[in-house]
């Protein structure tokens, strides 16, 4: 195995102690930054994501306001419930755990966060202030990619890159932080022809897909580097969308999963609060 493994937790962990001096600082003359979690139902996975999120507040210094809520939520309770986080001013991210329960439009309750505490980067006006250029919130999994790519001295000046997956979430954000670094950006998804000659091309691969070891390694480009999204649960182990022991034969760099992106998401939603409680107080 030739390529660098590009170790997610140890870069999240120098970003949270990082971060940790950071609120320390603030927290000397304001209130600590607080972030607002809702969680709604007993979906594991997201019980889960939601433990880690509270647990990495608490050890930056971030105040976290809780509020896990049952299944049969009303629509119109949320709605209620983001409306005073809104107000709150100990709260200066929101975050509300997706998927929410069938019965809720995910987009009505999200759409009463107000950009300035939309720390996940999910509405529109985030999205389209990333497209423009203009400061916002970057949703947290692109956002750690980038990251990765940079502790990797990834060169990313005209370098061919390829996304594979077009969610609002990760692919369409992911594209639009390759494109401000002057990469040439190609989406592939699932309609794509020929998805193993995008990415014998590419130099820069970022699968974030959702099928097991999709991308094979023989396809990688010799020297490409290779940020792997994906976290598929087979039997009782996780695996990403790219096969991994053969692309590390080609690429030179590589992040493992687990311990690849997913500790930098978090990292990053932390960094995104203590950036939204900087500017809501106006000072640095
Ligand atoms: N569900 C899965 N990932 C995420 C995330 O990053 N943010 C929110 N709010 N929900 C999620």
């Amino acid at each position: 195995m030739s390529a660098r493994i590009i170790d997610g937790k140890a870069l999240a962990k120098k970003v949270r102690r990082e971060l940790k001096a950071r609120v320390e600082t603030f927290a000397e003359t304001h209130r600590p930054p607080g972030l607002a979690v809702v969680l709604v139902g007993d979906d594991p996975a997201s019980a889960v994501y939601v433990r880690n999120k509270t647990r990495g507040c608490r050890r930056a210094g971030i105040e976290h306001f809780d509020h896990i809520l049952p299944a049969d939520t009303s629509q119109q309770a949320l709605i209620e419930l983001v409306d005073r986080l809104a107000a709150d001013q100990r709260v200066d991210g929101i975050l509300v755990q997706l998927p929410l329960p069938a019965h809720v439009d995910a987009r009505a309750v999200l759409a009463r966060i107000p950009a300035d505490k939309d720390v996940d980067g999910f509405l529109p006006e985030n999205i389209g202030r990333l497209v423009v250029g203009e400061p916002g919130f970057v949703a947290c999994t692109p956002a750690g990619v980038m990251r990765l790519l940079d502790e990797a001295e990834t060169p990313l000046e005209g370098a061919e890159a390829l996304v594979i997956g077009r969610s609002n979430i990760v692919g369409k954000p992911m594209g639009q932080l390759l494109l401000a670094r002057n990469c040439t950006v190609t989406m592939c998804h699932s309609r794509t022809r020929d998805l193993a000659a995008h990415v014998a091309r590419a130099d820069v691969v970022v699968a974030a897909v959702g099928r097991a070891e999709m991308v094979r390694g023989e396809w990688v480009k010799s020297g490409a580097t290779v940020i792997d999204v994906g976290t598929n649960r087979v039997g009782d182990k996780l695996v990403g969308d790219v096969e991994f022991a053969a692309a590390a034969e080609r690429a030179r760099a590589i992040t493992p999963v687990p311990g690849g992106v997913g500790p930098m998401t978090i990292a990053m939603l932390l960094s995104n609060t203590v950036d939204s409680a900087v500017r809501r107080l106006g000072i640095s």
